[in-house]
This record gives structure tokens, sequence and C-alpha cells, in this order.
């Protein structure tokens, strides 16, 4: 069977960017399904970096082709940015290799001023989200007033459609925030000159993933956010606004279950999140420092310090049976090494109990304290080791253990962030 859909296991920035580099290897088209530039997906190649928001990171093979599904929200005026700057690497970015559904929403001016609206009003109590607009886009999808990518193809009427809904944001600026509008001619401008590059890349992108079935082509399905993020699988409502599970690619692509033989999930061999809500493993010290320090634990489209933590087995088993995981690849182990002693969360305690699952209230999940189980750790620098049994013990054991706590096996495990550095079991 041909589809593999690989997915976040944990609340985002687990290196699904470089996973899916590797995997482009074995596929023949790579699709985004979900969520819009709030991803920030990094691959690096030698000294070439790409970080890619929009655009599967695929596109750095030449002979993938590349979707941008239904399921997602999409900024023109990024996605054109993102394509210039992959052309100007020398990538083929021609309407041949990427494909946009015309049923992706647009994300306009509009939602990103509503975004940083909404975000500011709520105060501490915020979402912490990346303003990309995001939320308003989707919610104006759900809302069935939102505009569909396909309206590019008119650029003329699109451009209208546009100003309408900035204006109507800017009632909702002013009355409801008490805010300045923002500006109208301009970006509407912008968004034209948008349409009018993007009207070629539009394309029957459900038909297109159909064919490449039919043609028992390969098809890699690039998850965005992580597990702890998708709107309904994680703590509402610090969680984003799109199906970023398993799911998520059957909607977002519109192809039924039995075509996917692997659902590969991402996890660091520790835990990250940016923005707020439960994170029962932070580390609020020196440890959750160093890691953010080692492990370069800044986001990639926001450049927000990440927060940093232990292992969450809990978590990560939840993500597990959320996604019908087959396989995990475990990124960032090098970032581990030269410590005495690691930990990993392998239940919870509650005001009234212990528990080894996931609780799904989100205030529940912010007063847990967990309970962890210490393992040794190692000294040596692992991050030229390319076979699993040159992996110090200790490392060799702790991956072990997180295969037997959260129920799937671990095929890879990366060393470092660049493509070779990984040792495939
Ligand atoms: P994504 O959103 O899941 O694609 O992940 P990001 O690209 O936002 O963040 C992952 C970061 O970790 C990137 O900067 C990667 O280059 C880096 N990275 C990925 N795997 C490894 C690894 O095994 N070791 C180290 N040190 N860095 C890694
Ligand atoms: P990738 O694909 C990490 C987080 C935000 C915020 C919440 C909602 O790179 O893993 P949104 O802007 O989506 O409304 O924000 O979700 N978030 C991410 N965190 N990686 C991401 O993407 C994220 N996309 C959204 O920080 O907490
Ligand atoms: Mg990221």
């Amino acid at each position: 069977m041909p589809v593999t859909v690989l997915i976040g296991a944990q609340w985002g920035d687990e290196g699904k960017g470089r996973v899916a580099d590797w995997l482009a290897e074995q596929s023949d088209a790579m699709a985004r399904y979900a969520g819009g530039d709030n991803a920030g997906h990094t691959v690096r190649v030698g000294v070439r970096r790409f970080g890619l928001h929009l655009v599967p990171s695929g596109i750095i093979h030449p002979h993938l082709t590349c979707i941008l599904g239904s399921g997602m929200v999409i900024n023109p005026l990024r996605l054109v940015g993102e394509m210039d700057m992959l052309a100007g690497q020398n990538i083929d970015i021609s309407p041949e290799r990427i494909h946009i559904s015309p049923r992706a929403h647009v994300i306009t001016p509009a939602h990103t001023a509503l975004d940083g609206a909404s975000e500011r009003a709520l105060g501490e109590g915020s979402i912490g989200t990346t303003q990309r607009g995001i939320g308003p886009a989707y919610s104006a999808k759900a809302e069935r007033t939102g505009i569909l990518t396909g309206m590019m193809a008119d650029p003329a009427a699109f451009v209208d459609a546009v100003r309408e809904q900035i204006e109507q944001a800017n009632r909702m600026l002013v009355r409801l925030y008490g805010l300045d509008p923002i500006e109208v001619d301009a970006p509407v401008d912008d968004y034209y000159a948008a349409a009018e590059r993007l009207a070629p890349y539009l394309h029957n992108t459900t038909q297109i993933v159909h064919e490449l079935l039919d043609a028992d082509k390969r098809l890699l399905c690039e998850g965005a956010q992580g597990t702890l993020l998708d709107i309904d699988q994680g703590h509402y409502p610090f969680v984003t606004s799109s199906s970023a599970t398993v799911g998520g690619a059957l909607t977002g692509l519109g192809f039924g279950p039995h075509v996917i033989d692997r659902v590969v999930a991402v996890a660091k061999a520790y835990c990250t999140r940016v923005g707020n809500g439960p994170f029962p493993t932070e580390l609020d010290d020196a440890m959750g420092q160093r890691l953010r320090e080692v492990g370069s634990e800044y986001g990639t489209t926001t450049g927000r310090p990440r927060r940093c933590g232990w292992l969450d087995a809990i978590a990560l088993r939840y993500a597990v049976k959320v996604n019908g995981v087959t396989d995990l690849v475990l990124t960032k182990l090098d970032v581990l090494s030269g410590l005495d002693t690691l930990h990993i969360a392998t239940a919870y305690d509650t005001a009234q109990e212990r528990v080894t699952s996931l609780p799904l209230d989100t205030a529940t999940a912010e007063s847990v304290t967990p309970v962890y189980e210490a393992l040794p750790g190692w000294h040596t620098d692992i991050s030229r080791v390319r076979r699993f049994k040159d992996l110090p013990a200790n490392a060799q054991r702790y991956v072990e253990r997180i295969e037997a706590l959260v129920g799937a096996p671990v095929s890879v495990v990366s060393v470092g962030p660049e493509r070779e550095q990984a040792i495939v079991r």
C-alpha cells in the first residue's frame, strides 16, 4: 500500500522536516494536509539550510511531486516568498511539480490582525499562537465565510473578497478591540499580484492523489504541528486549529485509510513546547536551560525560546494510540549526551490519584506532578555513530526503554541535524 503518514508525536518541532527529507528518497510525491505557515520545518543539507513553512519539505528532491492539500490554510504572500526563496536556491518550483488545492483556505491580513488582537485581549490567558492568522482562517472556514484558494484563478474577484474581508475585520478591530483599522489598498494590490502568480499552480489535488495511488506511486503525507496541538486530541484551547493527527491526512487530502501502510511518528528524545498550555515534564531550571542551549531550541517560525523538559512517556504513548503509529523516529538523542542521569515520566500524580494515561481535562493536565524513572546517561559524543550497536550501552538502553514504555518500535534514531546523522535500525 502506497501511503506513509508522518506526524509529530509531541508539541511540534520534533524534526518532521528532516525526517520528511529522508523519507523523500523512498517517495514519489509529498503532500502537506493541514496547518499553514505556523509550521516551520528545517532541512539541512551540508551548508544549505532550508526553513519551510508551506511547501512540503520534499521540494528539495527534484524527483518529487509536491501537493498543498485542501486541509491547509495558505497565506499567498508567504507562499510566493517561500517559492522565491527556493527558486533562489536553484530548486525547480514549476507548476508541473507543485500543486495547490483550490479548496484550501486563504489567510488574509484580516486573519493575521484578528489573531494578534485576540491574543493581546486574552493577556495572561493567551494561547501563545504564532500570530499567522491560523485560528481566524479556520474559524472563517467553519463559518463558511472563508476565501478558497481556487478564487485566485480570477484575481479581480479574489481581491474583491479579500477587500471585503479586511473591511469587515476592521469593524471588529475598531469596535470590539478598540484598535486602529489595518490598511486595505496596499495588501489588496499584493494579493492581486500573488493570485496572478499562484493561479497556474491550482490543480485538482484530490484527483492527482487518486491517480498517484492508482499508479501505485508512493505518497508521503507530511504532518505539521504535533499530536498534542491537534484541535481534537490536544489540550483545548492550547492547540492549533487543525487536525495535526493521522485523520487530518485523510480529510485534508481525500483518500481512505486502507491505503496507509505506515504511520511514522517523530518524537524528540526529550520534550519541547512553544506557546502556552500544559507541559507536565517542563523544567524551569538549569537543566531546562541546558536542553534549550544544547538543542538550539528556538522556534523556526517565530524565534521564540521553546519550553524544554524530560521525555514524557505518557504523552508519547497517547500519540502512538491516537495515530496508530507503526514506527517512531527518535530525534536529537545527541542533545542528551553528557548528562549523568536522564529522566522519563512514566506516571502523573493528580490531586486524587496516580495515573498512567493522559488526562484529557486541560486544568488537570496543567496541575499534574510527573513521576519519573531515572536512567543512567552517557558521556561520549554520539553524533558520528551510525550503527545502533555502536551507541554507548546506556544510550541503547534509553531507546529500548522508550520503546517498551510507549509500545512502538524506534526504527530510526537521529544524532544530529544533518541528513546522514541517523541510525537506521
Ligand atoms: P519540525 O517542525 O518538526 O520540522 O522541526 P523544526 O525544524 O522546527 O525543529 C527541529 C530542529 O532540530 C531543527 O533545527 C533541526 O535541524 C534540528 N534537528 C533535527 N534532528 C536533529 C538531531 O537529531 N539532532 C540535533 N542536534 N538537531 C536536530
Ligand atoms: P511545526 O510544524 C510548534 C503552536 C503555537 C501555539 C499553538 C497555536 O513546526 O511543528 P497557531 O499559530 O497554530 O494558532 O498556534 O500551536 N504551534 C506550534 N508549535 N511547532 C509548530 O509547527 C506549531 N504550530 C503551531 O506555538 O502554542
Ligand atoms: Mg517546526
